[in-house]
């Protein structure tokens, strides 16, 4: 746990948490797993990139574009580094979403018409970025997609995956934190029954790259592919972390400059991975300021930290269940990491959103982009509680407030 000398100092880093709202309220802000918080460190390298070194990477003879391209290959060799993978394996993207929609564009290509009568293989847990590019994908190709249920704690089953990866499954796209439950589910298991079976897997890890630690090589996937905004850094830039091996025979997502190696009438040539899949003026000041975000996550102990997030998310579950009429999703086995999700009986979760707001306290309503997951709970909208490194014991003590108030309100 970190010691309140130390979080305070890491949090104070964080300018908008100390912004008002609604004319005064003090900002509480736990809809992390939407998009975290930016600390100083993040905003003043992004400016400084501008101010300083702004300038087209990979194209520029000039002093500038070398500055900039070192420094965008910079940012690439931090993520390699924070991955566990080599500078090559890693593409840029523009998020989660971005990265699925070229992995499931670049294996439609390479596989083409073998993936007819073939099954791409999700889980009942993931939201729409893992559902909708693989459908897309089915829909071209003739493939169909299986979905392994979740048990009632909230995880995959490995028992029901075993009999849908099966020799006619091309690829395994599964969550590795659940956005709407908070629960980690067995990602190495199920890239291990993918890789016996010779499909490609694909692990999508927006929510868990923020909490855990990641090592591509240990998890055993071909993809690894997350967000930069929820880990504290800039939107619009993610990554897509490719297995050198899968990378190498890969056609390209998209087609322009920079993915070029020779362009003749005849037809073009293209450069080898990364580059081959990074078409067009790249997100330079996205991968810098990705770069200083990670800088600024590996400054903090990571164990200390997630112990801090778990303090927190069993401090707003036990806040949420102290009233009868709330109902946790994922019920009361499921182990959560900084997400919690929960309904109450006869209220809708966007009026509770909103009286949450007017005290200052954001939160998430909705389906949360999980509608399948939803549904197989039995329930069409849920309110969202979600921490990071910056939450503090006084924003749960407002939360706990605030709860109770809008649950008076709302329950007589
Ligand atoms: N995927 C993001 C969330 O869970 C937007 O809120």
């Amino acid at each position: 746990m970190l010691c309140d000398d130390n979080h305070h100092e890491l949090r104070s880093q964080f300018t908008i948490l100390g912004r008002t709202v609604h004319g005064g309220r003090q900002l509480v802000y736990l809809d992390s797993a939407a998009t975290a918080q930016k600390p100083e460190a993040v905003l003043t390298t992004i400016t400084d990139y501008y101010r300083t070194s702004n300038a087209n990477v990979h194209r520029g003879g000039h002093a500038l574009g070398t500055e900039a391209t070192e420094q965008y290959e910079h940012a690439r060799a931090r993520v390699a580094g924070f991955m566990g993978c080599d500078i090559s394996e890693v593409i840029f993207t523009r998020g989660t979403t971005d990265g699925i929609n070229l992995i499931a564009a670049s294996l439609g290509k390479k596989l083409g018409s073998a993936l007819r009568g073939k099954s791409i293989v999700v889980s009942e847990l993931e939201h729409h970025a893992n559902i909708v590019p693989w459908q897309m994908l089915c829909e071209q190709t003739g493939a169909s997609l299986r979905v392994i249920p979740i048990d009632e704690a909230g995880v995959i089953s490995l028992e029901h995956a075993r009999s849908l990866i099966d020799e006619s499954t091309a690829i395994v796209s599964v969550i590795h934190v659940s956005n709407t439950l908070g629960t980690e589910q067995p990602v190495k298991e199920l890239c291990a029954m993918a890789r016996q079976v010779g499909a490609f897997s694909v692990v999508d890890g927006a929510q868990s790259v923020v909490h855990h630690a990641i090592d591509m090589r240990d998890l055993g996937c071909d993809f690894f592919v997350w967000s930069g905004h929820k880990l504290y850094g800039p939107t619009g830039i993610g990554v897509v972390a490719g297995r050198a091996e899968v990378l190498a025979d890969l056609p390209p997502y998209q087609g322009g400059g920079s993915m070029i190696e020779d362009v003749r009438w005849e037809g073009s040539t293209y450069q080898e991975a990364p580059l081959r899949f990074e078409a067009g003026t790249p997100n330079m000041e996205g991968a810098i300021g990705l770069a200083a975000a990670i800088a600024w996550v590996q400054q903090y102990n990571r164990a200390s930290v997630l112990e801090h997030e778990l303090a927190c998310t069993r401090r707003i579950e036990a806040a949420i269940v102290s009233h009868p009429a709330a109902r946790l999703l994922g019920g009361e086995h499921a182990q959560r990491t900084g997400i919690v999700s929960f309904v109450v009986d006869g209220v809708h979760a966007q009026d509770l959103g909103v009286l949450l707001d007017e005290q200052g306290v954001a939160i998430r309503t909705g389906h949360h982009c999980t509608m399948p997951l939803l549904r197989h709970l039995g329930v069409n909208s849920a309110a969202r509680v979600s921490v990071a490194a910056y939450t503090s014991a006084s924003d749960l003590q407002v939360f706990e407030a605030a709860l109770a108030k809008a649950l008076r309100i709302l329950t007589t």
